[in-house]
């Protein structure tokens, strides 16, 4: 059985989770894990089952994203589909579900695709790596939001072991009704 994992990813968090994702599956399903921006062409015919994963950032999911959705969304609803989105707002757990992380409630709502399964993932702050622009805005978010500001830090918050609980339940999606 072959899966494609999809990732959007600027500073990557959703890439290495998505290839962790694919690397706990590496026993049942052979999958290909690529970029979102290379993958506008790509033939969904090939694979059983996709997984589509993206990061925020100003509060939008890249608009690579958007457009392969309704390119693709035909088909991505014939299949069993499953994305999740990574953000810092999720590093709340109330924050952490798709009806409670304001991005993906939103992408939901309005998207022509309709996963089975969805996750939201809380991703990383890593100041060091950013530019002057984004740790003063970040730093200034997280300010107003009671997180970590010291610019010298870098936390990872993705719970892995929820993305365990989140690969064991795509290994399972073919299955599912
Ligand atoms: C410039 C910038 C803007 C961001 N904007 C948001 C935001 O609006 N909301 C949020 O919850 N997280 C925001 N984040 C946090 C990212 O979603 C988080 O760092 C994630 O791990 C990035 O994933 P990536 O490494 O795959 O790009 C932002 C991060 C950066 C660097």
């Amino acid at each position: 059985m072959k899966a494609l994992i999809l990732y959007s990813s600027r500073d990557g968090q959703t890439h290495s989770i998505a290839a962790y994702i694919a690397n706990q599956l590496q026993d049942t399903l052979n999958c290909d894990v690529i970029d979102l921006q290379q993958a506008e062409n790509i033939e969904l015919g090939q694979y059983q089952q996709v997984l589509i994963g993206a990061s925020i950032r100003y509060g939008h999911f890249n608009t690579a994203l958007h457009r392969f959705v309704k390119r693709h969304a035909d088909q991505l609803n014939q299949m069993p589909s499953a994305f999740f989105a990574v953000n810092l707002t999720a590093r709340k757990p109330e924050k952490r579900s798709p009806q409670t992380n304001a991005y993906t409630r939103k992408f939901l709502l309005s998207s022509p695709w309709q996963p089975k399964q969805c996750a939201v993932f809380a991703g990383a702050l890593r100041y060091p790596r950013y530019r002057w622009f984004d740790r003063v805005m970040i730093r200034f978010i997280m300010k107003m939001t009671g997180g970590e500001t010291d610019t010298s830090k870098e936390v990872e918050y993705t719970d892995w072991q929820q993305v365990d609980r989140f690969s064991q339940e795509f290994s399972r999606i073919q299955y599912e009704k």
